[in-house]
């Protein structure tokens, strides 16, 4: 049987990127501690749109820890309380009747926010578009045992492949720093055969985009902390490697063409 919560909600509400944002007081009553903390909003949110109030404008989509649109800083820490939780699956449970919970958008200049809770993360998509890709025609789907891929490198190409995108580790950074999300989306092409062609071009590529957006990390490791996928800073450490790498090979291949 569920245990029923009463809480009292600290929110920032803020119109739009240029005005300025403040703290709304809201009581949550009656919440079950079996409902998801989107559940409660969406409870919370059909209480203001009865009581003739706005509601509070929050991202989400798949609700499944898989889209990573679900980005809330919850008492101050990124996606609450729970370890490698995202937002969405994270349980009423983990609060007790009575708290007070403040909930904010990510802090991050690089995320400017659209609406109360809401942010633009449009510059992961640019770090993405600059070479998170593999541009050669594979033609149809080969044999699985084709290619033989190690299989220390083939499950950490799948560990970094697990990156949401959710902008955790940005936010989480006191740099604002985006190099835990840029070594994910390096490695999980870069660690494996297909990735060769372009490793290098895509390296410095998407190293270079996001230095045009983000902050400098200086491994306070927060970010680690703070994925809801486990995303290990290690590959903060290969992407610095192949981004050195890229610095010599790439002028080789300049000096070919
Ligand atoms: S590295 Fe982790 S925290 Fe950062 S965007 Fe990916 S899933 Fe989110
Ligand atoms: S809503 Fe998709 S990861 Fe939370």
């Amino acid at each position: 049987m569920s245990t029923l919560l009463n809480l009292t909600l600290r929110v920032w509400r803020q119109n739009g990127p240029e005005t300025d944002g403040h703290f709304d007081v809201i009581q949550a009553t009656g919440i079950k501690d079996d409902m998801s903390f989107l559940e409660m909003l969406d409870v919370v949110n059909e209480n203001l749109t009865n009581e003739g109030k706005e509601p509070i404008t929050f991202d989400h989509d798949c609700r499944e820890g898989i889209c990573g649109t679900c980005s809330l800083m919850i008492n101050g820490q990124a996606h609450g309380p729970a370890r490698k939780t995202a937002t969405c699956q994270l349980h009423m449970r983990k609060f007790h009747d009575g708290q007070t919970v403040t909930i904010e958008p990510w802090r991050a200049a690089a995320f400017p926010i659209v609406k109360d809770l809401m942010v633009d993360r449009a510059a992961f998509d640019r770090i993405v578009e600059s070479g998170g890709f593999i541009t050669a025609n594979t033609g149809g789907a080969p044999d699985a045992n084709l290619i033989p891929i190690p299989k220390p490198v083939a499950d950490a190409a799948m560990d970094a492949a697990e990156c949401i995108g959710c902008g955790a580790c940005v936010a989480a950074c006191p740099n604002g720093a985006a190099n835990l999300f840029t070594s994910a989306k390096v490695a999980h092409l870069n660690l494996l055969p297909q990735g060769q062609a372009e490793r290098y071009s895509r390296v410095e590529s998407m190293v270079d985009t996001m230095e045009e957006y983000f902050g400098s990390c200086t491994n306070h490791g927060e970010c680690e902390q703070a994925c809801p996928k486990g995303i290990s800073i290690d590959f903060i450490a290969l992407m610095n490697r192949d981004y050195i790498a890229s610095k010599f090979k790439n002028r080789k291949l300049i000096s070919r063409s």
